[in-house]
């Protein structure tokens, strides 16, 4: 985990604060932890003295934000830092080493969405990409021609609902393609054959929510199947019924929920991957 440590802050922080209790953490320590973690160039490493990437540069975002505590960042030499990583097709690199993924597209436009410097990129250019990621199967893959992948399905819904270019995706055939990760247990899976994973619950529920389609699957199985994952004395959740929890799938678990409603929880943004109420002191303000 040492590598991904903002990562792992961020999932745990949000499903704190799903729970209603983000407030069992000293917020002070938590911020000055994550600046601490910013680089020179603008970008955030996911850890102290590691090298930025826009994986941990979003995570950074994100925490911050739900802490209301957006404005302790220089968002100019943030953003500048994201749109440097974008290249002449519209994609996106992870970092100055090169890699290119549609999660890093994805990870750019929130980025960017939630410090309000959407303008800093070429959209046209970054959604123009993204819709060349769609396959036959209505899918999206990590680059051109890349199998289709419920998490990167995930990432190109959530970038295409950001800049409000869903009209690319054509919603039957993905919501058809997305209902069938329902395997018999009520887990879903994020590629035919694959086992069922609590972390499916957050990649293909949040895009059928957002292309409208979530009624497509049965969301009472799937809620059994999770809270099956929950392990009942130390609390965390794991990818499937009795395997060692961890800090990512107790997140996606919990995350899973809310988008079906548990009773307790609060709602979260099935786009921006943080609690609607943060979302909304964002956006409407
Ligand atoms: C599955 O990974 C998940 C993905 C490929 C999507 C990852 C998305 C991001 C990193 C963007 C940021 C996300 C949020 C919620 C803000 P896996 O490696 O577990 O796939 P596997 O199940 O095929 O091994
Ligand atoms: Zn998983």
């Amino acid at each position: 985990m040492e590598h991904l440590r903002i990562n792992g802050a961020y999932w745990g922080l949000t499903t704190l604060d799903i729970l209603g209790k983000l407030a069992a953490v000293d917020q002070e320590t938590v911020i000055s932890w994550v600046m601490s973690c910013q680089h020179e160039s603008g970008g955030f490493g996911g850890n102290e003295g590691h090298d930025p990437h826009l994986l941990y540069t979003l995570s950074a975002i994100q925490i911050l934000a739900l802490f209301n505590k957006i404005d302790t960042l220089d968002i100019e030499k943030v953003s500048n830092y994201i749109s440097t990583l974008q290249n002449e097709d519209g994609s996106f690199s992870g970092d100055k080493w090169g890699e290119i993924d549609t999660r890093f597209s994805y990870v750019a436009i929130c980025s960017l969405a939630l410090l309000k410097q959407l303008d800093k990129i070429n959209v046209e250019k970054a959604v123009k990409y993204i819709v060349s990621c769609k396959n036959l199967d209505g899918g999206f893959g990590c680059t051109p021609g890349a199998e289709s992948h419920a998490g990167q399905i995930f990432c190109c819904i959530g970038a295409l609902a950001i800049t409000g270019c869903l009209h690319y995706v054509d919603k039957d055939l993905l919501g058809w393609w997305l209902c069938e990760r329902q395997v018999k247990s009520g887990g879903l899976n994020g590629r035919p054959e694959k086992l069922p994973d609590v972390c499916y619950s957050w990649w293909v529920l949040s895009s059928l929510i957002v292309i409208d389609r979530v009624h497509w699957i049965d969301k009472e199985k799937l809620v059994k199947f999770i809270l099956n994952c929950q392990d009942k004395e130390n609390g965390g959740i794991s990818d499937r019924p009795d395997d060692a929890v961890d800090v990512f799938h107790t997140y996606f678990g919990v995350a899973g929920l809310s988008l079906l409603e548990y009773p307790g929880l609060k709602a979260i943004d099935p786009a921006y991957a943080l609690p609607v109420d943060v979302i909304n002191r964002i956006f409407l303000h």
